[in-house]
């Protein structure tokens, strides 16, 4: 109980961190929450329920990365990455293998769960960059196929792509993992640490390579720190909505779509898709008078 507890806590500090200022607690959640303390030997105070703020405000601040972990010790130096020659496809290939092989990234994954490497089309213009895979995307072994990724794929739809026309990849290749759910469930997330991110951004960095697309889109302060470099800035809003540059490449900084999933107001989905403009006008896709007024209405 008491891991699950930790885990809450977890959870709770993550979401206060990516900007959410308060959570709805039922009567019957409390009650529950209460007894579980009682039982622990924890001390069972009164909590009032919150209500959830009005209109969403943007996330102030980065999510931190996770400090250094008992774990990390077990990241050795990130590995070199040797594209072998070859058309594209047999470059990709290559690169693929090499990564879902990585002893490293195996090692991280619990039992039935998958290392995860990027997708979709390897002559795409326009490479989003992620976090870090999630419990849908270990399972299924690729990136944004849970919620947040059913969003970005409705994102990709709004922008009169598809999700096979872009490429789509993550800093991490596997899910961080939660001291304690080894083997078993894992609840919750956590940010990847940087020696953790360190050592896949090579094959983030070889995909862009082999892909080579006109730009990239990070979502998320965890990835744009991830691009950017840690310490670069303190707060998404410094560097969200403007061009920056990775690997030669014209590099926007938006939300993740997990922010809108906690914020689905017009006004958060709004300051994304002002980004994704400037993205669609940087690739000269045709945008629509439609498109421009996208969540505009109050
Ligand atoms: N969030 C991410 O950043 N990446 C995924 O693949 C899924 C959720």
């Amino acid at each position: 109980m008491r891991t699950a507890l930790n885990v809450l806590a977890a959870e709770l500090k993550r979401l206060k961190a990516s900007g959410v200022k308060a959570v709805t607690v039922s009567d019957e959640s409390l009650g529950a929450l209460r007894r579980a303390l009682a039982k622990s030997g924890g001390e069972s105070r009164p909590a009032p329920a919150t209500v959830s703020a009005g209109a969403a405000s943007p996330p102030p601040a980065v999510r931190p990365a996770a400090a250094p972990r008992a774990g990390d010790a077990t990241i050795p130096p990130p590995p070199a990455v040797h594209l072998p020659a070859g058309d594209k496809p047999a470059r990709w290939a290559a690169l693929r293998d090499q990564v879902l092989g990585d002893m490293t990234c195996r090692a991280h994954v619990r039992a039935g769960k998958q290392v995860v490497f990027g997708v979709g089309s390897i002559d795409a213009q326009i490479m989003f960059v992620g976090e870090a895979p999630g419990a849908e995307e270990e399972i299924q072994g690729e990136p944004f196929v849970g919620p947040a990724g059913q969003l970005l794929t409705r994102m990709i739809g709004g922008m009169g792509l598809q999700r096979s026309d872009v490429y789509i990849g993550n800093i991490m290749n596997w899910r961080p993992e939660i001291p304690g759910s080894s083997g078993g469930v894992q609840y919750g997330n956590r940010p990847p640490t940087e020696q953790e991110m360190a050592y896949c951004l090579p094959y983030l960095k070889a995909q862009i390579e082999v892909v080579n697309p006109l730009l990239l889109v990070a979502l998320g302060a965890t990835a744009a720190q991830g691009l950017l470099g840690f310490g670069s800035f303190r707060a998404l809003g410094e560097v969200r909505g403007r061009w920056h540059e990775f690997a030669g490449k014209p590099l926007m900084v938006t939300y993740h779509p997990s922010y809108i999933l906690r914020n689905p107001t017009n006004r958060s989905k709004r300051l994304i898709w002002e980004d994704l403009l400037k993205v669609m006008e940087r690739a000269a896709l045709p945008i629509t008078e439609k498109q421009r007024g996208y969540f505009l209405e109050k």
